[in-house]
């Protein structure tokens, strides 16, 4: 091979992708212990760059932004409203997204669900099994009711024959699952080891780069959470998506933690169903189906990060500590956002919280980013600290500042049309988002009640 004659040497961490010339026993990068790949992985000295450029700009000299825009990649949609409107409108052909989840979370039932919905479109799917046999897939398929002319199936684990089979097919779309499970002869290491990993995906890209093949790569997530192997995998491909969902519950969301062709606040909300996977038509009443009425701790937020407004439920539990160390869980919500705003709890509304093990959640598997955040979490966190419930036909939302001040937020309008839509009655929102909404001449049919600072919210929810 060309490129290897001017390669090097390195060694990777598997957690963070952090690499050094030599093994290391502790990583400098995420400081975490025998994470170290004890095989060298070997690169091309200069970053490989794969197949000239982004998919669909090409990459032979510049091009002027009028002509990159009317030359932009037609959008190969799935069909499935919800994985395209996470995507950004579609695939984009020579673009790779890497798709991680839990091992039963449904991946492999959406890809195969996509790729028969492209195939039933006149598209050519490719659909390369390296974790289960053509039979297996099969037997979901028709689970599935799956049948597409334009659907194939290819059994195999070496990525040299993937890569051929795939050239020779010219397919327009290719699901690889899993990219752990196929392997690099070249490289060291077990399958599925970073070095591995990372040698199969370069492989992959280059080929879907090459091609103009839209190509989605299932990765397995650790214990952890991050995908398995290298984080490095991570900047090799175009999109990566997160297919998620609770124990003993058939939602399952799906978002974007990077995406090069749109926007990552858009989520997708499924149902695993008998029939595979089905698209929710009504997210809102899905996650809040099994809000427990009268508990404290609990309080509805409508989110707007992305196109499509969306009702939550926050839940937070405060107790006492089990150690001399107080516990911070939040797995739905930043961990240091939690932190500043328990302290804004503390110092600017006299609810002691600091030393007390404070659990936060949102239910169904939904992750909240957004500022407006922050005062549902207050409240709910206030809630659980009393004992008092808040009411259940209330929704709030509201960006907090360090002097507990409560914030403007953005999308106010579609945030109060989502939660009168669902037959809210009120709403807790910053007061400069209710003066400007009514200055605006907005009306709703639900109360509003503008709060300027933390304890106001607080003496109007609980
Ligand atoms: P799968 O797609 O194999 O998950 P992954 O590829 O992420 O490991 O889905 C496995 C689970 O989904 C399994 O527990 C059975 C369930 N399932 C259904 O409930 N209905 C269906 O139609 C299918 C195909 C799977
Ligand atoms: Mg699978």
């Amino acid at each position: 091979m060309e490129a290897k004659k001017k390669s090097k040497a390195v060694f990777v961490c598997g957690a963070c992708g952090h690499e050094a010339p030599k093994w290391l026993g502790r990583c400098p990068g995420c400081e975490a212990w025998g994470t170290y790949d004890t095989e060298a992985l070997i690169v091309p000295s200069r970053g490989r760059d794969v197949g000239g450029g982004p998919a669909g700009l090409g990459g032979s000299g510049p091009v002027s932004l009028a002509q990159a825009m009317v030359g932009g990649a037609p959008r190969l949609a799935t069909g499935i409203g919800e994985l395209d409107r996470v995507l950004g409108g579609g695939l984009v052909p020579g673009g790779v997204v890497l798709i991680g989840g839990d091992p039963g979370v449904g991946k492999s039932t959406l890809l195969l669900q996509a790729v028969d919905s492209l195939g039933r479109a006149g598209k050519r799917a490719l659909y390369v099994t390296a974790e289960e046999s053509a039979e297996q897939v099969a037997l979901r398929a028709r689970r599935l009711g799956a049948g597409a002319e334009g659907l194939w199936l290819l059994a195999e684990t070496d990525v040299e024959r993937v890569v051929a089979e795939a050239e020779r097919f010219a397919p327009d779309l290719c699901v690889v699952d899993s990219v752990q499970a196929v392997h690099a002869v070249e490289a060291a290491g077990i399958a599925g080891s970073v070095g591995q990993v990372r040698e199969v995906a370069a492989r992959l890209v280059a080929l879907a780069k090459s091609r103009g093949i839209a190509t989605f790569l299932v990765g397995h997530v650790t214990k952890d959470g991050g995908l398995a192997g290298p984080r490095a995998l991570e900047h090799l491909v175009d999109a990566v998506l997160y297919f998620e969902g609770e124990r003993g519950s058939a939602l399952r969301v799906l978002r974007a933690t990077k995406n090069r062709y749109g926007s990552t606040s858009e989520v997708g909300i499924f149902e695993m169903a008998q029939g595979g996977l089905r698209e929710v038509a009504n997210p809102s009443e899905a996650l809040l189906r099994e809000r427990p009425c009268g508990a404290p701790g609990t309080v509805v937020m409508p989110c707007a990060s992305g196109a499509r407004p969306l009702l939550c439920e926050v839940q937070a539990l405060v107790a006492r500590p089990q150690t001399a160390m107080v516990r911070r869980v939040s797995p739905a919500f930043d961990g240091d956002r939690l932190a500043l705003l328990l302290a804004v709890l503390d110092q600017r509304a006299g609810v002691a919280v600091l030393d007390r093990d404070v659990f936060v959640n949102v239910v169904g598997g939904l992750r909240i980013d957004e500022p407006a955040a922050d005062l549902a979490v207050v409240l709910a966190v206030a809630s659980a600290a009393r004992g008092r419930v808040i009411d259940a036909q209330t929704i709030v939302f509201g960006e907090v500042g360090l002097t507990g001040e409560v914030r403007a937020a953005a999308g106010v309008a579609e945030r109060l049309r989502e939660g009168a839509r669902m037959g809210f009655r009120r709403a807790i929102l910053p007061e400069a988002s209710r003066a400007r909404f009514a200055e605006e001449g907005g009306t709703c049919a639900m109360e509003l009640c503008g709060v300027k600072d933390v304890s106001a919210a607080i003496e109007a929810a609980v």
